[in-house]
């Protein structure tokens, strides 16, 4: 699968790291930046990595900024984007089953780098559930917005 990633300065080194774990899982890597430390805000590098999964050019994506929260409230704004902050493997694994989550995003100065690997390996594993799940998520996407 075509993995779309993203972080701001305070997540690049972690992003890197967890790149790394995503093309070793046999999956494509495409980086919308930011490509170094020095720093930069978040919205610039979360949104275009958001339309790419919203447009289908990726399949799935994940962003990374200190908390995860600024990077999941921008994605969200993106049209038919389903953007989850995860910090547990359960969260990770109900995003999929029960949101069918498009996005997955974490905090790297709040959640682990071991504890984030564990919680993309299910989310890029996991599927959604459909049925009842389905009226829900699309009962968000008839909200106005989005
Ligand atoms: C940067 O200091 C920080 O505000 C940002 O990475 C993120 O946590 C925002 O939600």
């Amino acid at each position: 699968m075509k993995i779309a990633v993203a972080s701001d300065h305070a997540g690049f080194d972690y992003k890197i790291k967890l790149t790394e774990y995503i093309k070793e899982q046999g999956h494509q890597i495409l980086d919308f930046g930011t490509y170094s430390t020095d720093s930069v805000d978040y919205p610039d590098f979360a949104f275009p990595a958001a339309e790419a999964v919203a447009s289908m050019v990726a399949d799935y994506g994940m962003l990374i900024c200190g908390t995860g929260i600024g990077m999941s409230m921008v994605a969200n704004k993106v049209q038919g984007i389903r953007a989850a902050l995860c910090t547990t493997p359960y969260m990770a694994e109900m995003a999929r089953q029960h949101n069918n989550a498009n996005v997955i995003c974490f905090g790297a100065r709040t959640t682990e780098l071991e504890n984030a690997k564990e919680m993309l390996k299910i989310f890029l594993e996991e599927d959604f559930l459909g049925d009842r799940h389905m009226i829900r998520v699309e009962k968000i996407h008839n909200l106005s917005g989005n």
